[in-house]
């Protein structure tokens, strides 16, 4: 079978981490979570004092992106590869809500994208890669084979990811995941640079009543068409 290039996009929360996930464990390629580089920015931009609730001084963060190494490392024991920053693993720390309430607004920044940008499409020169995030299909990716664009209400959205926060032990309440979710998607496809927008070749699948595997079989499928 040849090697080909796997595209997952869409909104916030939809499941786009699973099934890549799923989908590279079983054809054996690398799955690459972009949503996590640019969580990794933004906490590394929280650290530093440069964003909070109040403001955001961009011009910091943009001046200190060369000092910013973002890595995955696979752990074996968990069976997927974890985000490092600056060789600290962040895998934990970028998960938060308090993270998810600023990534956003650091991923509208042209500068971050570039450089993020330019570090997926060099993992990705050997095809064999599953990536999942906002503009994989549309930007990083444009000439992959499969182009999958996920959907789901935002309420079936906001209480899938509620479910998760709540497992993690983190203190939120199902309207403020909702309030997140939905200020996410309203930046994301409004920014200027590289908007959540599905690509004219992606196949669309919404969610909101497939079971996991329904949705594996579906995308598989579809892969085995093409290899
Ligand atoms: O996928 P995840 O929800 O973890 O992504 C967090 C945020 O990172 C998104 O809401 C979006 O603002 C940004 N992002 C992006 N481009 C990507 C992946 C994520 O702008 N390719």
């Amino acid at each position: 079978n040849k090697k080909i290039t796997i595209a997952i996009d869409g909104f916030s929360s939809t499941g786009k981490s699973t099934l890549a996930k799923q989908l590279a464990n079983h054809l054996g390629y690398v799955y690459v979570d972009t949503g996590a580089m640019y969580r990794a920015v933004a906490f590394f931009a929280m650290q530093r004092g440069y964003i909070s609730a109040a403001f955001f001084n961009k011009e910091s963060l943009i001046n200190s992106l060369s000092f910013i190494k973002l890595e995955f490392k696979f752990n074996a024991s968990l069976g997927f590869a974890e985000m490092y920053l600056n060789d600290v693993n962040v895998e934990t720390e970028i998960r938060t809500i308090e993270v998810s309430s600023f990534v956003s607004k650091v991923a509208e920044i042209s500068e971050v994208r570039a450089k993020l940008v330019e570090q997926q499409k060099q993992m990705g020169a050997n095809k064999g890669i599953v990536m999942d995030g906002r503009d994989i299909g549309t930007v990083v990716f444009p000439d992959a084979e499969l182009k999958v664009f996920m959907n789901a209400s935002a309420s079936t959205r906001a209480e899938r990811r509620f479910i998760e926060l709540q497992e993690k032990g983190d203190q939120v309440t199902y309207d403020e995941v909702l309030k997140n979710v939905q200020e996410r998607d309203y930046i994301d496809t409004h920014r200027e640079d590289s908007p959540l927008v599905m690509a004219e070749d992606a196949v669309e699948i919404d969610n909101s009543h497939l079971s996991r595997e329904e949705q594996f079989d579906a995308v598989l499928s579809l892969v085995n068409e093409i290899t």
